[in-house]
């Protein structure tokens, strides 16, 4: 092969960058040109791509973002979009594609490898680390470091002013992040999708925290969450009513409301915190690069193996290859285990 391509799609993501220095560095050693397609699929469908060199990855290794740019574009939601896809990639005169993304930009990957043999080979990336097949995916260390960090910040002005402090974090349908970042600092109630906590119930938990003479609370929300109440009525927040090319909602806000039926039910002083883009932005952790960097490399080398329609995973501590197709049939969401952890500290 003479020449591979790499793309990063969906959301940006701490870590991505290592994987580009990863997959370059893997692929000049071997003497292949790679060509960075920019911003996701739409590189593909508007023919704009880069050579990099070891010039263009050189210290990007801490770097947040992605150097190519990303996009949420879908192929398959574009007139001739799925045509103009393999005729530039033909035109590029590429022989793989390492496509980094989440379930949106590995989705439209494995379907192009089913549908047309398509030559491509996925990493997982997301901080929601939704994704099936890998233990977990590169970006979500950085954002559970991110959020925990903000807890622990939040506590000293709970503590200070007596107050609830609700954080909403991000995750999309799963409650990865709020139940790592609860448990890591300390949360006193965590709202997550799986596993739906009613209204009446967080404020009882706070009630009975209060009455053991905490007069503070921290509350971890994530923005799947639907508002529940015990009356079975439930409720999904989210900015606006439009959907994305991958049929998404904008989720959050479910922060707010939350933070106001705590105050009107309990009569504590409650405040709010959305942590949003701050988790997905700047350097990635040191576990974060360490990972992007063996999945790049692994990618890299399925590539030049030929093992298209596969993706590096994380299974224990090892770096292995599982279909893609496996990898996009379903959503990894949280184990009660898990949140059983977070929650026997409730209260
Ligand atoms: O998938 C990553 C993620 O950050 C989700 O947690 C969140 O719901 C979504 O992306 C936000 O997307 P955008 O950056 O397009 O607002």
């Amino acid at each position: 092969m003479e020449r591979v391509g790499i793309l990063t799609g969906g959301g940006d993501c701490p870590g991505l960058n290592a994987v580009i220095r990863a997959v370059t560095r893997r692929s000049l050693d071997r003497g292949c040109a790679v060509i960075g397609i920019e911003e996701g699929w739409r590189g593909l469908l508007e023919n704009r791509a880069v050579e990099l060199g070891r010039r263009e990855i050189s210290g990007i290794l801490p770097r947040g973002g992605t150097i190519i740019g990303t996009s949420r574009t879908n192929p398959y939601k574009v007139e001739d979009g799925v045509e103009r896809t393999l005729e530039t990639f033909r035109s590029l005169g590429l022989g793989a594609l390492v496509a980094v993304g989440g379930e949106d930009t590995l989705g439209v990957a494995a379907r192009l490898y089913e549908d047309h043999g398509f030559p491509v080979v996925g990493v997982p990336k997301t901080i929601d680390n939704d994704l099936s097949a890998t233990d977990y995916t590169f970006g979500f260390d950085t954002a559970v470091s991110v959020a925990t960090e903000a807890i622990d910040r939040l506590h000293t002005t709970a503590e200070s002013h007596n107050r609830v402090m609700v954080v909403e974090v991000m995750g999309r349908h799963t409650g990865w992040i709020a139940v790592m970042s609860g448990i890591a600092g300390g949360a006193d109630v965590v709202l997550i999708p799986e596993q739906p906590v009613t209204v009446e119930e967080a404020c009882e938990e706070i009630r009975r925290r209060h009455e053991r003479g905490k007069d503070f609370s921290i509350v971890v929300v994530s923005e799947g969450y639907e508002l529940t109440y015990a009356s079975g009525e439930s409720q999904v927040v989210a900015r606006g009513e439009g959907v994305d090319q991958f049929g998404h909602l904008r989720l959050g806000g479910v922060g707010e409301l939350l933070a106001r039926e705590i105050e009107e039910r309990t009569g504590f002083e409650t405040r709010v915190t959305v942590l949003g883009h701050v988790q997905r932005g700047g350097t990635p952790t040191p576990r974060d690069r360490i990972l992007a960097t063996r999945f790049g490399l692994k990618a890299a080398d399925l590539a030049f193996a030929g093992r298209f329609g596969t993706m590096a995973a994380l299974r224990g501590d090892a770096i292995v290859e599982v279909p893609l197709a496996e990898a996009v049939a379903e959503l990894k969401t949280v184990p009660p285990e898990w949140f059983e952890t977070a929650r026997a500290f409730f209260g």
